[in-house]
């Protein structure tokens, strides 16, 4: 039976319920979200003359929860249009629609009597074939499915989803013994394919993978801490990007997560194990005096950490009193920092012999062990675990791969001389004389079987970059860009300088990119795996220029920029971009000009050149106008003001779109782009899109006048700058900028209507931009922003 969701129903409308139907929704499926029925009526339905029998009661538990979805932190929905998609009802009333849906999830409380008195309901109602999951964090899918008819036990199964649903990668999926396999398998395509998610095939055991590990770690941390006299800030100043973990570290992320929910986690283990690891799963008292007390970290206020008049405390876990925050500073710290690669650093951590190479040892060797003794009980290889890891909890390397990092023999050894058992596993891969648990074969990823060396699964969907370039390598390169053979007739330019800022490296590279795909290929890809797509140019080489006074040099870069860009417009080739993270400034413009642009769903895009005390000098500012003109529909009078005015505010205002859904909306992406909801398969789609359109038939664009707003424009613009500043809103210097973006979009000294080439409205911005560039207050905006990371406004 091929499978197909359209539309979901989720039930249960909390914490996970109604982030998951934001999720769903921003990937275009309808969802319907139902909740309980309340028992009483508020006091504000009372006024209103409701009862019980009214709708708007019976669903409020649900409407309350989407309404809630728009105030949420870090946002749920990628676009607030979204909300429409969601519909609420209750499970009284709307039981039946669950017909029409293709998959129900459930995501109710955690409590086996309630699940399945639920699942009895929906067996009842359902089609055959409807996919039914449940979002348990530890309850036995087993357990849950007992007593259903043949045909849900077949469509049931487990899909445990991380909190926040939007951005945390990591989705496991769950079999149950009944679930039929071809179900297991379409889960897996789906919620890799459409919901963008990182699958993990994971056991029917207690927590399943990740909370299982990730509990076991924290708790063991915290013993730790007690055992040895560590403070929790101390803990925290180790335990994060340092050994590549989030900044969170361990409690700040706890905090975050929710001491309650961590307890309810910690406990499900408890329960369900025995002798030693039955006692690492029991939260220390400290710990169940904060929960009485209702510190239970963010939601309330107050956790391990608690930020007064904007200092961080941290919690004395001996008095239950707070303190300033503390921090380890220990030479082993900055060794490893001087260090190259992660196994070189944490090798130099692990070993140390100081305060945080104890802590970190005696925090991390446990938790290798305890991964080793878990594989194959609650996954089938250390692929699994390691991803589940990374996934979930944002490691950069899971246990396994840590392992490998520290070295696999040394580190046993100083275990063995701790006293302490080698898992079977560890001992196997010990005894067969390798050396590693992931070892390369013919470039290719190989991992430890408990025997042998098998191939890590590789799904065609994902490149990974650093491996393809190992393995295929580079046609060119220099230190800022490579141009990369991607296979059947495409090109990839990948930028890789610091925090991949533009330079004149990557403008060579972009000319050099082009003519050698006019030539040789079939398209282009722009894209890359770092942090960020690309932050806009370099702000430090701009700087420097301009406080030596060498207007002459930075006209030319500014002028070579805007080649670039040009050149990329009016490539032969069609050229895809594939901006992912931030896409800020010279970003943008390497974007903007693209026959296409396959978006990451999360992507941060903008012209925040403002910010910077300058205006977009790579020719953005014509090519958002442009985009905007392009977007409306030929034989409709609209008013050119109007565009002009939409564009000056997105420039001045220097706005970021807080997902690739918005950029659209912000008119940066059109409706032709493409948004990819799995980040992992960015430059496969890009390649893709690449490859139809060259198939399609692709021509260059042709050049084409632009009409502007000219001087009745520049007078309207300014107008509402001026406005602004006069009602306190920018500052006096945001309006000069402003004057100069209000020039440069209206195209200057021109009557209104006036049909301008591209190189005229290009010239226009170069001056522009180096008449600000030599302004002192430009400079110190420039200065904060590479110091601080901020902008000033001065
Ligand atoms: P929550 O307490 O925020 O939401 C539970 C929802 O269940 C509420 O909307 C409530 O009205 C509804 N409910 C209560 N009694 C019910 C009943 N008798 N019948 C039907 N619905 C009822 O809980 P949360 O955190 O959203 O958890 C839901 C599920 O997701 C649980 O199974 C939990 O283990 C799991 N989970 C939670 C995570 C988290 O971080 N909070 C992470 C992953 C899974």
């Amino acid at each position: 039976m091929a499978y197909q969701i359209r539309k979901a129903a989720v039930i249960g409308s909390g914490v996970m319920g109604s982030g998951i139907a934001a999720h769903l929704a921003n990937i275009g499926i309808p969802v319907l979200l139902l909740d309980i029925v309340p028992r009483e009526v508020t006091e504000a339905e009372q006024a209103k003359g409701l009862t019980l029998e009214d709708r708007a009661v019976r669903n409020r538990i649900a409407t309350t929860s989407i309404q809630k979805l728009l105030k949420q932190k870090p946002a749920p929905l990628t676009a607030k249009k979204n909300l429409d998609l969601i519909t609420p009802g209750n499970l009284e009333d709307d039981l039946e629609k669950l017909a029409d849906v293709d998959w129900v999830v459930e995501v109710i409380v955690e409590n086996l009597d309630v699940k399945k008195s639920l699942y009895e309901k929906i067996d009842a109602v359902r089609k055959p074939g409807t996919i039914v999951s449940s979002n348990t964090s530890g309850i036995s899918i087993d357990a849950m499915a007992e007593g259903r008819s043949d045909d849900f036990s077949k469509h049931f199964l487990g899909t445990h989803f991380f909190n926040p649903p939007r951005y945390l990668k990591l989705l496991e999926v769950i079999p149950a013994a009944s679930t039929a396999p071809e179900v297991v398998e379409f889960m897996t395509a789906f919620g890799e394919d459409v919901l963008g998610k990182g699958v993990v095939i994971a056991k029917d055991t207690p927590n399943f993978i990740a909370n299982r590990i990730g509990t076991y770690g924290l708790l063991v941390t915290l013993r730790e801490m007690q055992n040895r006299g560590y403070s929790i800030g101390e803990v925290d100043s180790v335990t994060g990007p340092l050994i590549g973990r989030p900044k969170s570290a361990t409690f700040r992320t706890l905090d975050v997560v929710g001491l309650d929910t961590f307890m309810h986690v910690a406990k499900n283990v408890y329960d369900k194990t025995e002798g030693e690891e039955q006692k690492v799963f029991e939260a220390p008292e400290f710990m169940k005096k904060m929960v009485e007390n209702g510190w239970i970290g963010a939601k309330s206020g107050q956790g391990f950490f608690l930020k007064k008049d904007k200092e961080i405390l941290e919690l004395d876990p001996e008095t239950l009193e707070y303190r300033p925050a503390g921090k380890l500073k220990t030479p082993s710290q900055e060794m490893a920092k001087a260090q190259k690669g992660f196994s070189a650093k944490m090798k130099t951590l692990v070993y140390a012999d100081d305060r945080t190479g104890e802590l970190l040892w005696n925090i991390l060797a446990p938790v290798l062990r305890y991964s080793a003794e878990l594989n194959g009980e609650i996954a089938d290889d250390i692929v699994s675990i390691d991803n589940a890891m990374k996934w979930g909890f944002g490691w950069n390397q899971g246990p396994f791969e840590i392992w490998d990092a520290i070295g696999v023999q040394k580190s046993a050894a100083k275990m063995t001389e701790e006293g302490h058992d080698i898992p079977a596993f560890a001992q196997s891969l010990l005894d067969s004389g390798n050396e590693t648990f992931y070892k390369e074969v013919d470039g290719d990823l190989h991992f430890f079987n408990g025997s042998d060396y098998e191939a890590v699964p590789v799904n065609e969907k994902v490149i990974d970059l650093k491996r393809y370039k190992k393995k295929h390598g580079v046609i060119k390169s220099n230190s800022g860009a490579s141009l990369i053979d991607l296979g059947d007739g495409i090109a990839l330019l990948e930028f890789h300088s610091q925090s991949n800022a533009i330079g004149l490296d990557i403008m060579q590279m972009i000319n050099f990119a082009i003519d050698e795909v006019e030539k040789n290929y079939k398209g282009l890809v722009i894209g890359n795996q770092g942090k960020n797509f690309c932050v806009g140019a370099n702000l430090g080489m701009i700087l420097m220029e301009a406080q030596d006074d060498n207007i002459f040099e930075l006209d030319f870069t500014i002028k070579t920029f805007q080649n670039a860009m040009m050149k990329i417009k009016y490539s032969s080739k069609p050229v895809v971009a594939a901006p992912f993270g931030m896409a800020l400034g010279g970003g943008a413009e390497v974007a903007l000009p693209a026959a296409h642009i396959q978006a990451s769903m999360e992507t941060y895009m903008g012209l925040v050149e403002a910010g910077v005390g300058l205006i977009p000098g790579g020719g953005g500012n014509k090519e958002l106008y442009m985009k905007h003109l392009k977007g409306l529909p030929n034989g409709i009078d609209f008013d050119l003001q109007n565009v002009a005015s939409k564009v000056f505010e997105s420039i001045a205002m220097a706005k970021v779109s807080t997902s690739a859904e918005e950029a659209r909306e912000n008119n940066f992406l059109n409706f032709v782009d493409g948004i990819s909801v799995n980040s992992d398969h960015l430059i496969y789609d890009a390649k893709q899109a690449a490859l139809s359109l060259y198939e399609n038939g692709y021509q260059a664009p042709k050049r084409e006048k632009v009409p502007v707003t000219g001087e009745p424009g520049y007078a309207t613009l300014l107008l509402g700058a001026e406005g602004m500043f006069l009602s306190g809103y920018i500052s006096e210097y945001d309006l000069k900028i402003a004057q100069k973006l209000a020039f440069v979009l209206s195209g200057g000294k021109v009557p209104y209507g006036t049909k301008v080439d591209e190189q005229y409205l290009l010239d226009l911005e170069r001056q522009a931009f180096l008449s600000l560039v030599a302004q002192p207050k430009s400079q110190q905006r420039m200065q904060h922003m590479l110091v601080k990371g901020k902008p000033l406004r001065n």
